[in-house]
């Protein structure tokens, strides 16, 4: 609970909340203009309306005149009725008599019109030198029905009370009726605090505690909570740093990957370029043994030295030709387009991959169109994706055993400017023909799954497509088409 407060004016108070209404005791009508002149300062600086009540001896003029000596825009003031001044026999006594309702009523209208206007609130003081004996118990009654009537109002009341009127009974009833009492005496002040103001105080002073705490508490929370999510933003940033990291791992990974590949695409041509070399090499051989045998003969038969020599050097040639293909094969160079005949390329690797297939009991037919245009294409590469295909199309008649196994390639030209190759086994087939070219998707027990990406992004290379076709039990046809090499295109 924070209540919004004012400053009184009256230094012994300080400030005040709304609804206040208390009570000055004093001996001298100097100490008397001295503090309700500067309570009334107070309250025109403030925005208040003030109202001030005056009672013999003090007159109209001496509060005017006080107040003008200390407030610099006092006329100002008073021309816009910011502040009015009434004696006390026209405000409390305006038929002849007291009646509490009527003053009430008064304080309430004051306060309906000020607001009206703009101020902030109503201030007033009022004098009781004019109270008589008889009129004792009835004021009394309105002091005590003041604080519920302005509690909650924009009100504030000072009522004062000349110490030489009033006997001890009259200042218990005051200090009773007030919410708390001052009294200026011989130049010092008192405060007389009632027990209930005293209470009021206490309890603003806990709620004030009370509410503190619950601020701290709640300041708390939330530097926990700012704190929770300062964390949680770091633990992103860290799992975004993570991620990032990964997708590095993931592509330096698939470059070591295709290079894998290619090393697996060398062991499986380990074997047949070892079957080519070998049977020219026994043939040498052979060729030398028998050489060693017609040269120790009596006489030594020289015309069939010769032959078998002939044969050696071929032989031997032969030996020369398969080393020289396999350099060509993994010379390691940057795409280099030149003009290719496709039948030529497919002849190379059809050398390569021969042998394999007689071990296998494959046979390869070739329909290759003669005359084709040239294609603008790289030898290894060409070389690298007919390779793969063919040995793909051996691997899946593994299994086949009710029907001879048949490797048939394809070439022809066709409209658009563009060479088609196909590759056609009778091996399994392909249960999802586009699924096959995914990076590492594999059947084989030694499969690597990237001989098909690879050759994708090849033709790719070339500007040219691959794709399969497939049907159950009739096995698998792999196209792909290559530009014609311009200037060759006519
Ligand atoms: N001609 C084909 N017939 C049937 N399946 C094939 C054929 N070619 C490729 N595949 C399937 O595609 C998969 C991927 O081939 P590929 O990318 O060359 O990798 P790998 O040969 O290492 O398995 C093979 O494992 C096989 O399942
Ligand atoms: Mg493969």
């Amino acid at each position: 609970m924070l209540t919004e407060t004012r400053k009184s004016g009256v230094d012994v108070v300080g400030d005040m909340p709304w609804g206040t209404h208390f009570c000055l005791f004093y001996e001298t009508k100097a100490d008397l203009l001295e503090t309700l002149v500067s309570y009334c300062k107070a309250g025109l600086e403030n925005q208040e309306f003030c109202l001030w009540v005056v009672a013999e001896p003090v007159r109209e003029e001496d509060a005017r005149h006080a107040l003008k000596r200390v407030v610099p825009e006092f006329d100002r003031y008073l021309a816009d009725h910011s502040i009015e001044i009434v004696s006390a026999r026209e405000w409390y006594l305006k038929d002849g008599t007291f009646d509490l309702k009527r003053v009430i009523d008064g304080w309430n209208e004051k306060l309906a019109r000020a607001s009206a206007r703009g101020y902030a609130g109503v201030r007033v003081t009022g004098d009781t030198a004019w109270l008589e004996k008889k009129d004792w118990k009835d004021f009394c009654e309105y002091e005590e029905s003041l604080n519920e009537a302005i509690a909650n109002q924009h009100l504030a009341v000072l009522c004062t009370y000349p110490l030489a009127g009033c006997g001890a009974t009259e200042i218990l009833d005051v200090v009773r009726t007030h919410q708390f009492a001052v009294a200026k005496r011989r130049g010092s002040w008192d405060v007389i605090e009632t027990a209930g103001h005293k209470q009021a105080k206490a309890e603003i002073k806990r709620l004030n505690d009370e509410l503190e705490l619950r601020v701290v508490e709640r300041t708390s929370q939330l530097t926990a909570v700012n704190e929770e999510l300062t964390k949680e933003i770091l633990e992103r940033q860290h799992a975004e740093e993570a991620l990032l990291r990964a997708e590095e791992t993931v592509r330096a990974t698939q470059t070591r990957l295709s290079r894998a590949t290619q090393i697996a695409t060398m062991a499986e041509l380990a074997a047949s370029i070892a079957h080519e070399i070998n049977q020219p090499l026994a043939a040498v051989v052979t060729g030398g043994h028998a050489c060693m045998r017609w040269l120790s003969a009596q006489p030594p038969n020289l015309a069939k030295v010769h032959e078998a020599v002939e044969r050696i050097v071929r032989d031997g040639n032969d030996v020369a030709e398969v080393v020289r293909r396999v350099r060509a094969l993994f010379k390691r160079a940057a795409l280099e387009k030149v003009p290719l005949d496709i039948n030529e390329v497919i002849g190379e690797v059809l050398r390569l991959v021969g042998a394999e297939a007689g071990k296998r009991r494959v046979g390869v037919e070739t329909e290759l169109e003669k005359n084709l245009a040239p294609v603008a294409g790289d030898r290894v590469q060409l070389q690298q994706l007919l390779f793969n295909l063919l040995m793909n199309g051996i691997d899946a008649m593994d299994l086949v055993v009710d029907r001879p196994k048949k490797l048939m390639i394809r070439s022809k030209r066709q409209s658009g400017n563009v060479v088609l190759v196909e590759i056609h086994d009778c091996g399994i087939g392909l249960p999802d023909p586009e699924k096959v070219f995914e990076a590492f998707f594999t059947t084989k027990e030694n499969g690597l799954g990237m001989g098909l990406p690879v050759c994708r992004s090849i033709l790719e290379a070339h500007d040219g497509r691959l794709w399969a076709e497939s049907s159950e039990g009739a096995g698998t046809t792999f196209f792909f088409t290559l530009p014609v090499q311009m200037g060759a295109a006519a």
